[in-house]
């Protein structure tokens, strides 16, 4: 059987890697066969990739260069190592997604919607997620939380009002798809790791 696609979404800071983590180690109590991996990123050559978009010297770089490297990146990975997992019946764990490109580029870079989608086509219709953990924190409270910026990353140096744009275009895709879930961050990180346990379990992902 067909393994299950799951994507974590939001923004700087809003924990992501921590509640990977956590849900790595539950996973692994559980017995469940996953594989973990992140955008942009996750195989050699789309980690090549990543090292040029994000490199804080690549001020030139065009908004739609850097669309066309993150659509570029994330379909290597999707033949190299999330198709394979996925035939081979395994649950693909993915820090970020072709949401976080609607987002970050589409709505905060302002390139729209329809770009986005048409060069990421292959994402959205052959490989869309079962499921999209959106975990819900405002760029502000999350920067406050993670102490400010990464100076040498180019997507954090973008100063907040980027960021509450990238919140407000995660906001209007939560209204459009039903298959991203919201997941507030307002606890301990073990409680929000409960929470995103337990929406595993009622998509029946696990
Ligand atoms: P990373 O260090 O992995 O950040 P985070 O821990 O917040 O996930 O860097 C990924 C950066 O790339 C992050 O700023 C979000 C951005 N990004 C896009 O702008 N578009 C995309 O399609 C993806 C996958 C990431």
């Amino acid at each position: 059987m067909r393994g299950a696609f799951v994507t974590f979404e939001g923004c700087e800071g809003s924990g992501k890697s921590t509640q990977i983590r956590l849900l790595c180690q539950k996973l692994t109590e559980a017995g469940v066969d996953f594989v973990v991996t992140r955008e942009p990123g996750g195989s050699d050559v789309a980690e090549q990739i990543r090292r040029i978009i994000l490199d804080g010297k690549n001020v030139n770089m065009c908004d739609e260069c850097e669309a066309l490297l993150y659509a570029a990146a994330r379909i290597q990975h999707l033949k190299e190592i999330v198709e394979p997992a996925l035939a081979g019946g395994k649950l693909v764990i993915c820090d970020r997604y072709v949401d976080s490109s609607l987002a970050y580029q589409g709505a905060a870079r302002g390139l729209g919607e329809d770009y986005i989608s048409d060069i990421n086509s292959v994402a959205l219709e052959k490989y869309p997620p079962d499921l999209t953990v959106f975990l819900n924190i405002p760029p502000d409270k999350a920067f406050e939380r993670k102490h400010g910026a990464d100076k040498g990353d180019r997507m954090e140096q973008q100063g907040l009002g980027f960021h509450r744009k990238v919140y407000a275009g995660y906001l209007a895709l939560l209204d459009k798809y039903p298959r991203i879930c919201a997941v507030e961050c307002d606890g301990t990180k073990y409680e929000t790791a409960e929470k995103i346990f337990a929406l595993l379990k009622d998509k029946k992902i696990i």
